[in-house]
This record gives C-alpha cells, structure tokens and sequence, in this order.
C-alpha cells in the first residue's frame, strides 16, 4: 500500500488505543484497545497492515497463533484474510485433550501458557499474534511452546509495543508492532 494509506492506517489504530493510568494495578498505563473493535474501520487497518507486513515478509506463512486473550481478536481475522489457519495459545487448564504447558512471568501477575499437542505440526511455519509486548513473557512463553513442538516460528507480531520495557529484546525471533510507545 501507498506510504500515506499507511501512515493514515496506522494513525486510525493510534487514535482508537485508550490509555487507561493505574490499571489493573497502581502504577501501569493500560492500553485498553477495545476502542478498535468497536470501530470497524479501524479493526480493519490492524488486519490491513498486519497482512502487509505477513505477504512481505512472511509469503510462506502456514498458520497464526494468538494468545489468550487479546490476541484471539486480531489473530483469526488475520488468518482468515490469509487463508491460513489460527491455533490457540490458552492460559492453563481451558483446552482439552493433550496439551503441553509452560509457565511465564507478566508485568502484573504470573501465568502458564498451554496449547493442544495437535495444533501444530513439527516444521509448520507459524507466526505468534498478540495484542501488545510489554515485558515479553507472554510471547516468549508462546514461542518455547511452538518450539516444543518442534514449529519453525517466523516471528511474532502486536499492535502495541511498549519500546522501555525491551521485551523484543528477549524473544528468540523478530517482533513487527504497528505502534511503540
Ligand atoms: C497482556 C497483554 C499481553 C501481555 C503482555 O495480557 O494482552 O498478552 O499482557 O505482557 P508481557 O509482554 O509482559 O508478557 P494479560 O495476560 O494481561 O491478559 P489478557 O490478554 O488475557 O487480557
Ligand atoms: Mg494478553
């Protein structure tokens, strides 16, 4: 797309993240990216530029995997423009049948990640999709999943990235984020 339909794009997105002080606890600046839903011309940038960025940079991309639960809201609609499949990333004891599991640490709290052992295939090319990176456990966590199950994980990709809390720097592939702040 032209660099002024994305810039327009991206500012549409900008304009629809509430900063929200002191929540859920005393001292974060939530970003509550509710607005976006509720405004489809705005959810439809995200899935937009989310999907430039994947045919440019990952064509071969088979499946997208979103975190519990902001990432469910993003990554399906993004899958389906792609024609590829969505998988879930699950904090624990939600999925049934076997699973697999790992534990992170959050900015505000502590969490296991789980996913189906069937939801990827061994050398499938995934891509992670989540609303924000702060600290990176979350994605990380998704990631020693994919890679547990032997997933070959392209990169991880959110709206938000909170650049000072350096989470990008700790993950095991690249991060694209239509936002950092
Ligand atoms: C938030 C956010 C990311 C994660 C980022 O999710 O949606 O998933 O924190 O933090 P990190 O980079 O420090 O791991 P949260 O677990 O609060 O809950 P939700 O998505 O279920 O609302
Ligand atoms: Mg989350």
């Amino acid at each position: 797309m032209a660099d002024s339909t994305r810039a327009q794009k991206l500012d549409l997105v900008l304009q629809h993240i509430r900063n929200v002080p002191d929540f859920p606890s005393k001292g974060i600046m939530f970003k509550d990216i509710c607005p976006i839903l509720k405004e489809p011309k705005a959810l439809a940038a995200v899935i937009d530029l989310f999907e430039e960025h994947v045919r440019q940079n990952h064509p071969h991309t088979e499946l997208i995997a979103g975190l519990d639960a902001r990432g469910f809201l993003f990554g399906p609609l993004l899958a389906q423009r792609l024609g590829i499949g969505f998988v879930l990333v699950r904090k624990k004891g939600k999925l049934p049948g076997p699973t697999v599991s790992v534990a992170y640490a959050l900015e505000y709290a502590t969490a296991e990640a789980e996913i189906q052992v069937d939801a990827v295939q061994p050398g499938q090319k995934v891509l992670i999709i989540d609303d924000l990176l702060a600290t990176g456990g979350t994605l990380y966590a998704a990631c020693e999943l994919m890679m547990k199950q032997k997933a070959q994980v392209l990169g991880c990709m959110v709206v938000i990235e909170l650049k000072d809390l350096h989470g990008a720097e700790r993950l095991p592939v690249p991060v694209f984020s239509l936002l950092q702040n």
